[in-house]
């Protein structure tokens, strides 16, 4: 560690306790600011993580929706994300103008949609979901059709593993997009003994020569097993900082170095004391949207996870 980053970690430190802050890292954050935060975790972890916590102030290391996620449970905390601009583009390409004119096309089916999207569409939505509780979330439902937003690859998956009949927004994540079959090909041949564990927001080619497809939460505790000593990581390159962490004796490949969310990486230590400098930006989900994706997003966390 460089003497800057020792000196902005110490400053945090005595700042955090001053505000009466939790800091909060999802598993694709840089190494750096993982290693300072209270908690990591997926976004099912971070957001039962932010409805349970005491602090009277969040700082969310990780993308705009889940901090919003975090102030839709937690009205009266202030929640700060270090970057304003750190925004998940799979999020963006739904609104809830356009979800509200495709539920009129198919009034029958229940909306169910992927935590990684804006409040204004959980607010349109029947329950919400993520990576690690979809296929139960799905199983929930008695409903014989979903209309599944925005995460068309997610939603594939979803729909082979329940046999339900599926509308698919046409969403996806760019990062994980440019992760592609052949990579896994030629990584399968040069670590013939490693486990082949994807995000399910890849795309049905490269989950269908993977053994495992799952949400990085449970990506951790797979790495954890005894049987698994090697193994190729399907999903953003951040993932590898805490699966070497935890387990130092196995080998992590990843199967890109390309599989970089930019705006995951926008979170800095510096951006992260200055938030709790100035209390700043803080991201607040104005309260008639907020009641409304609350109702989806408690439905979820009733329901629990999956894996
Ligand atoms: P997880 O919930 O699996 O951590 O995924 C969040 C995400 O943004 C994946 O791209
Ligand atoms: Fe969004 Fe993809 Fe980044 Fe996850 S990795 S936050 S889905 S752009």
């Amino acid at each position: 560690m460089d003497t800057r980053d020792a000196e902005l970690i110490a400053e945090i430190t005595d700042l955090r306790k001053r505000r009466g802050a939790v800091i909060l890292a999802h598993n694709y954050q840089l190494g750096e600011v993982q290693d300072i935060a209270d908690f990591v975790g997926d976004s099912l972890e971070l957001s039962q993580r932010a409805a349970g916590t005491g602090a009277g102030v969040i700082v969310f290391c990780g993308v705009h929706f889940m901090a919003e996620t975090a102030s839709i449970l937690c009205p009266d905390k202030v929640v700060l994300l270090p970057d304003v601009h750190a925004g998940c583009p799979m999020a963006n390409m739904i609104t809830a103008e356009r979800l509200r004119e495709k539920k009129k096309e198919i009034p029958q089916a229940a909306v169910v949609c992927y935590i990684n999207s804006p409040a204004e569409v959980k607010a349109e939505s029947d329950i919400c979901c993520t990576s690690a509780n979809a296929v139960a979330i799905v199983e929930s439902l008695d409903a014989e059709e979903i209309l599944f937003v925005p995460d068309q690859y997610l939603g594939h998956y979803v729909s082979t593993r329940t046999g339900k009949k599926m509308v698919l927004w046409p969403g996806y994540c760019p990062t994980h997009a440019r992760i592609t079959p052949e990579r896994i090909r030629e990584l399968r041949q040069e670590y013939p003994g490693a486990r082949v564990v994807v995000h399910p927001e890849c795309r049905p080619e490269v989950i269908a020569l993977a053994d495992e497809a799952m949400g990085t939460g449970g990506m951790r505790r797979y790495a954890q097993r005894d049987d698994v000593s090697e193994m190729i990581v399907g999903t953003e390159i951040g993932m590898i900082h805490r699966l070497r962490k935890e387990n130092p004796g196995k080998r992590f490949i990843p199967v890109s170095e390309q599989a970089i969310c930019p705006n995951m990486k926008l979170i800095t230590l510096e951006k992260v004391l200055w938030s709790l400098q100035e209390m700043s930006p803080e991201v607040k989900v104005a309260e008639q949207i907020r009641w409304r994706a609350m109702a989806a997003v408690d439905k979820m966390l009733k329901v629990g996870s999956q894996r």
